[in-house]
């Protein structure tokens, strides 16, 4: 579904210059949750943000669903944002002004939907996260895991193939952490209308949980497990809690 070869990125000119993606290969399949990780600064991000068509490579090339671009200027690749990828972000960026309902028509309707069929499509997505019954709320009526929801809605409700997440769960407490965690499993599991998602995130226990996990590391990405990511003391002490 996904498959990227040879991403190069660096920022800055002379001897400011850093490259910060040094030939990222990688691969996801529809359906597949893959959590990517690695310290700060690393280039999660930067590469998120190629993969979303918001960036331009120096090198390298992408295909997503049979959409190829990459070093393509963000210009032209206005079909890759508008419908192949959605994206969830840290701290939801959802309009306060409007209910959780009309912030995924909005979106849907930015995209290029009908606004009745928008509004099916936001009803459905809103269900299918659980808030069938806050669609008419406000963001600031909703708790930080609810306001998530309405974003991953948002996000699915385009029907697009893939699903970026910049650490989702990053200003939610562990239990609500855990509830996004839950609802991605299910959405990427579901047999009939799976979602494809790469999700970056800091938290090990969370990213053990996803089907692969990859580490960023020296400018690339690289198949990883607990071990490798955070050394034997943290997988040591997962493994004692799950016990
Ligand atoms: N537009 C830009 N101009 C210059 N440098 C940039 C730009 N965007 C990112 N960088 C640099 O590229 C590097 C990677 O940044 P990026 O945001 O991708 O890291 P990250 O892995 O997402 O980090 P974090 O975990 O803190 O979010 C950093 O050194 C950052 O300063
Ligand atoms: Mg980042």
């Amino acid at each position: 579904m996904l498959e990227i070869k040879g991403i190069n990125k660096s920022f800055g000119f002379g001897r400011r210059k850093i490259h910060v993606l040094k030939g990222v290969d990688l691969e996801m399949k529809e359906g597949e949750m893959v959590a990517l990780m690695g310290p700060s600064g690393c280039g999660k991000s930067t590469l998120l943000n190629i993969i979303g068509g918001l960036l331009a490579a120096d090198e390298g090339g992408i295909d997503l669903k049979g959409v190829k671009y990459g070093k393509s200027s963000p210009s032209n690749v206005v079909d890759v944002r508008r419908s192949s990828v959605g994206w969830i972000f840290q701290d939801f960026h959802l309009l306060n002004h409007l209910t959780a309902k009309e912030n995924v028509v909005f979106a849907l309707e930015l995209s290029g939907t009908q606004t009745s069929e928008a509004e099916e499509r936001a009803v459905k997505a809103l269900t299918r996260v659980g808030l069938a019954d806050r669609m008419g709320y406000s963001p600031d009526e909703l708790s930080g895991g609810q306001q998530q929801r309405v974003a991953i809605a948002r996000a699915i409700a385009g029907d697009r193939p893939l699903i970026l997440a910049d650490e989702p769960t990053g200003n939610l407490d562990v239990a609500s952490g855990q509830d996004i965690l839950n609802l991605f499993k299910e959405l990427c599991h579901d047999s009939e209308n799976p979602i494809s998602l790469l999700m970056v995130t800091h938290d090990p226990n969370l990213a053990s949980q996803a089907d692969r996990m990859l580490l960023m590391r020296d400018g690339k990405t690289e198949a990883s497990d607990i071990r490798a990511a955070w050394g034997d003391e943290v997988a040591d002490e997962m493994e004692s809690e799950e016990e």
